[in-house]
């Protein structure tokens, strides 16, 4: 392995109170140390994610006292490693990080991470780019298969589907046999999946939504629903689904509360839960998360790949979001860290 200098300070996204992006500044700070089964990563490339946003603004499920570096997911190489042998065996290795647990979030040059949960070694054909966006959007695309398919269900409805994850989901369902029902916004977002070989794909803004949905689910039979939407949206879903029919809400796009009629859920015998990947995650055991994350890995050039619209320098993370947040479908925005 070559010998990489470490330097003494690094540049690091800092965010001071969850009031948004203009709560974010750069700052310089010492480069932290590995600890015990723990490896420091220099950090390559970080996408921005919805759940980057939420973050940004307090909405999302981890809230820890500012200052916080954000940024949820990210690659890099693994350039120090602490005491203890997992963390030895990631020295050199290149990885994906995640943001959560100790060490923060990865918007930084550098980032301390747990080698239990905290990294996940990368295919060395992976580029870091693609690398960056490997784990939160692929792992749900995958544990979506997984849901359904032990629910025996052969069509799935999405919500927000031509986001990165709903692309990925309508390749996976095209590879593994499941119909996938797509709910967008607008007609660009029909045409993009359309384009992409979607066969089924409805507007929320078009006139007779509501009735294209109903006959649509009766038709396919379609009675699980993943919604990133939330709001009135998750009503007409369960509206629209036959009997004994089931969203989960994975995310809340419309920063909405979710809307359920009772009659629906008492005589119709409709539900709502949730999807959140890390807990999810955490109730799978051990050897099913590797092999997991063996497919994936092995799925990302081809039916898990992202689009990527624009590269950022960390220094212009504000700049990035704010183009971000004006257009979210046609391709991830990315930080690249040096
Ligand atoms: N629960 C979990 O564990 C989990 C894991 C992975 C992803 N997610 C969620 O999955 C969703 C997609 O993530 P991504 O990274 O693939 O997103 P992305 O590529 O950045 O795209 C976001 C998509 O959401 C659409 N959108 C934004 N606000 C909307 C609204 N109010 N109503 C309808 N559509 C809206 C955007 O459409 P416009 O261009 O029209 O704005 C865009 O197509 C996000 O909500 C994310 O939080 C959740």
């Amino acid at each position: 392995m070559k010998k990489i200098k470490i330097p003494d300070t690094m540049t690091t996204v800092v965010l001071d109170s969850y009031s948004g992006a203009d709560a974010l500044r750069i700052e310089q700070r010492p480069v932290p140390r590995p600890g015990r089964n723990e490896v420091l990563v220099k950090v390559a490339f970080a996408p921005i994610n919805p759940s980057d946003l939420a973050t940004l603004t307090g909405y999302y499920g981890f809230k820890n006292p500012t200052p916080i570096v954000p940024g949820g997911e990210g690659s890099g190489e693994v350039v120090s490693a602490g005491p203890g042998v997992m963390a030895s065996y990631f020295l050199g290795k290149n990885v994906a990080c995640t943001g959560w647990g100790k060490g923060g979030g990865v918007w930084s040059e550098y980032v301390v991470k747990s080698v239990k949960g905290g990294v996940l070694p990368l295919n060395k054909s992976l580029s870091f780019e693609q690398g960056a966006m490997s784990i939160i959007n692929p792992l749900t695309a995958n544990a979506f298969m997984d849901i359904s398919k032990k629910g025996g269900h052969k069509t799935i409805l999405l919500t927000a589907a031509a986001s990165s994850l709903g692309q990925k989901v309508n390749r996976l369902g095209r590879n593994e046999g499941i119909q996938i029902v797509n709910v967008v916004r607008r007609d660009t977002q029909v045409e993009l999946l359309k384009a992409q070989g979607a066969d089924i794909v409805l507007n929320s803004n078009d006139e007779g939504f509501e009735e294209q949905l109903h006959n649509t689910c009766h038709q396919t039979n379609t009675r699980l629903a993943f919604d990133a939407v939330a709001g009135p949206l998750t009503n007409q879903l369960l509206k629209a689904m036959p009997q004994d029919s089931k969203v989960t809400v994975f995310s809340a796009l419309s920063r909405q509360a979710v809307q359920a009629s009772p009659d629906l859920l008492i005589f119709e015998n409709k539900m709502v839960d949730s999807f959140w990947l890390g807990p999810w995650m955490s109730k799978q055991n051990f050897v099913k998360i590797m092999l997991l994350w063996k497919r994936t890995q092995k799925q990302i050039p081809t039916h898990l790949k992202s689009d990527i619209r624009k590269i950022y320098p960390l220094q212009e993370a504000k700049e990035a979001i704010d183009d971000y947040t004006g257009q979210m479908t046609g391709g991830k925005i990315l930080l690249r860290m040096s």
